[in-house]
Parts: C-alpha cells; structure tokens; sequence
C-alpha cells in the first residue's frame, strides 16, 4: 500500500529559515506544502512571498496570505490591554500575543484544504514552538504537529546554508554569514533576541533598535495628544475615529519621534531558561499609560485591585502560550467586564522617552471633586466619621502592640 503524501500547512515568513523547512518539508518529507503568510505589521512586505513560494515549487492554489492586522489588534491586542498586562513587570508581551493567532488561521486554513499537519519554524528552546502548539493542540487535538528545528539532521548555520544553495533557495548576502541578532516584529513590537545581545551585562548597541529613535535623539518640544477610550478600548486620537490597527499604527509613529518604549530585559522563558531581549513598543507603552490614566477616574478601586492582582497570573497565561486555556478566558470575561464604564478622554504627553497622563476626563467618572476638595467638607462626607473609621481599623493594631510590649517588660 503506498501511503498517501502528507499535506502540510507551513508558517511562512518568506525568509531564509522557513524557506529552508519549506524545501526541507519537500525533500526530506516528500509532503505537499502549503504556505500561509499573516501581515500582522511585521514592517516587511508580504505579497513578494508569493513569488518565492511558487519559485519553491508551492501550488499558486496552495499560497495563503492574509492580512490580519485589524483582527490581531482588535481581538488579541485590545483584549489584553484592558488588563493592563506586562509580564515579569516590565515585557508588554508583543511577541506572545501574536502567536495564537498565526495558530488559529494556520488550523482554520489545514481544515480547509484537508492538510494533515501544521509545521512552524520556531526553535527547540524558545517560548514560541510552545504558544505555537498549545495553540495548534487547542483547536485541533488530533492534528500533527512538525518542528523542524526539533527534528532534522542540520547542527548548525552552514548546514543549513549548503542546503539552501543546494536546492536553490535564495540567499540574501547578508545572510551567509551569522545574522546580528534574531528579529520579531509586529504591530505592537519588535524583539531582538541572540548574538550581540546575549552577554546581560553589556549594553546594547544602537543599532539594535529599530522603531525608535533614543530618547537623547528625541526633540526637546514635548507633544500633546487625546486619546478617546469606549469601555476599555481605545477609539481615537486627537479626537478623529481610528480603526484598531490604524490607531496602534499612530500611536507607534508618535512613540518613534519622542523615542518611547524601549525595554532592555533578561526574562524568565516558560522552558526554563533566562534569556536576553530588547523590545521596542512604541505605541503599546503610550497606549498601557493611557489605559491606566482612563482606568484611575472610571474604575472603582475594589475592581482595580481585583484586576491589578490578578493580572500577572493572566499575563503568565499569554506568555506561556495558554491563551484558548479555560482559564484564561475566565480572566478575560471578567476583565472586560471590569471595563463597562471605562470610556473617556485622556490627554497625554510625549516628551523624551516619556508617555505621561496629564489630564483625564468621562461622563462616566467616579471622581469627585467636592467630595476630595481640602476646601470645605460636603458631597456627604462627615470628617468625624473618620474617627470611628480609624478605632476600629486600629483596634487589632493596638491589641498585639499591648501583647508586645506586655512580653518585653516580662509582665
Ligand atoms: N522572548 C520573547 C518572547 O518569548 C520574544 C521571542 C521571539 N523573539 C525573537 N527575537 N526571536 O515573547
């Protein structure tokens, strides 16, 4: 019986890694290939992929690329925002919010051409052959699963480049020898990850960076935008309406200029190494600001807390690739819920590698002034109230001080 020949849904960057497990796919596992390319703002043209696919021998039938830009901002990007997540304190998790998506279109696009597995081209050591497959897995629990990078002979790069040249592929000039450093981008970032950077104790170079400007470069004249928020999300800048992707897209441009949201980070990978990376997330680090700066006049201080307590669990979730778990969307339905009144205005400023709340404004505002003024007491506040208030939060306070100093003087 000859068996049939496996059709495979493959992540296609276009580049030279997953072109090289494009024909290795081919060769080594004699499968059909089918290419799927998101354009999630990853700032490289897609549709030349389409001709470097067909070049490597992919059906024009079997070259998938889609543009899912708005999708990842509004359903991936926004929804992760509302939480206000950062991971380890610091990493606004660029790269860990876009896998799930490129999981999901891959699963949906192996369904409907019948393919048999999905193949990606992240390392053997890294978070994201895990988002990738906890993704994959968790919309397709029978589906096979191929990671290259985990199975094939090739020990290192110029293996890989004699394959390369072997079957044709085309190799850039600056590729033949060891890149820099190794790249993710997308709207909400880009990471720099290996090489160069790999030595914590020295600074990175600047030629690193790549979607900002530094913040000594940036101009000394500060600017002031309004961003516009409707339940958690935001809306417009300056008062004019943006689409989700087009306002990240904005932001971004205005983090670039006043050279906002780098982050140089050693963080604590979910296979259980710590790594080196710098981030740059421009318009996310504007946007968390502002999100926080709606968030301190709309949200009651029980359910901010509630969130604030309750999001580095939910970060942890994104980060290790549990975005379909059960629990995550349980964190996710309250979360959204927390933000029913968070609508309004805030205004920022944009000044030296800086994104800061100046002013903030709602309909829906739990601020009151009469009731905070130093003025004069009214809006129903009693000042002597606060005495009973601070006896009885003090009661237990004083008893275990008596208990204490009763045990010192030996009575
Ligand atoms: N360490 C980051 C994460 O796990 C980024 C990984 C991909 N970045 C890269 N430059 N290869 O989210």
């Amino acid at each position: 019986m000859i068996s049939k020949r496996k059709k495979v849904v493959l992540a296609y960057s276009g580049g030279l890694d997953t072109s090289i497990i494009l024909k290795w796919l081919q060769t080594e596992l004699d499968a059909e290939v089918v290419t799927f390319t998101a354009e999630i703002g990853q700032g490289e043209e897609v549709e030349p992929v389409r001709a470097k696919a067909e070049l490597l021998g992919v059906k024009p039938d079997n070259i998938f690329i889609e543009d899912l830009r708005e999708e990842f901002v509004r359903d991936f990007v926004f929804p992760m925002f509302r939480a206000n997540t950062v991971y380890e304190g610091q990493y606004l998790l660029g790269t860990a919010i876009a896998r799930p998506l490129i999981a999901k279109r891959q699963i949906e696009i192996a369904r409907a051409v019948g393919a048999d597995a999905v193949c990606h081209g992240a390392t053997g050591k890294g978070n994201d052959q895990v988002r990738f497959e906890l993704g994959y897995y968790a919309l397709q629990p029978d589906i096979e699963v191929i990671a290259p990078w985990r199975q094939w002979e090739f020990t290192g790069r110029e293996q890989l480049i004699d394959f390369a040249e072997k079957h044709q592929i085309p190799i850039a000039k600056d590729k033949r020898g060891d890149a820099p450093f190794s790249i993710d981008a997308n709207l909400l970032h880009s990471s720099s990850e290996g090489k160069v950077l790999e030595d914590p104790e020295v600074e990175a170079p600047e030629y690193v960076y790549q979607r900002t400007i530094s913040p000594e470069d940036a101009p000394d004249q500060a600017t002031m935008i309004t961003i516009d928020f409707e339940r958690g999300d935001p809306a417009a800048i300056d008062g004019v309406t943006l689409s989700p992707a087009a306002l990240l897209a904005r932001l971004n441009a205005l983090g670039h200029d006043h050279g906002i949201g780098r982050l140089d980070l050693v963080e604590s990978r979910f296979v259980g190494m710590k790594s080196r990376g710098v981030y740059e997330t421009p318009g996310g680090t504007i946007l968390l600001a502002a999100h926080r700066g709606i968030e301190s006049i709309t949200l009651d201080g029980g359910a901010m807390h509630l969130k604030d307590e309750l999001m580095p669990r939910y970060a942890s979730l994104i980060y290790n690739g549990l975005w379909f778990a059960p629990e995550r969307a349980m964190l996710q339905a309250l979360i959204d819920t927390s933000q029913e009144h968070v609508s309004g205005r805030v205004t920022m400023k944009l000044y030296k590698g800086n994104a800061t709340v100046v002013g903030r404004e709602s309909p829906q505002s739990l601020y009151n002034q009469d009731l905070v003024t130093f003025e004069a007491d009214s809006g129903g506040y009693d000042q002597r109230d606060a005495d009973g208030f601070i006896r009885l939060n003090a009661l237990r306070l004083r008893i275990a001080a008596a208990r204490d100093l009763r045990l010192k003087s030996g009575k």
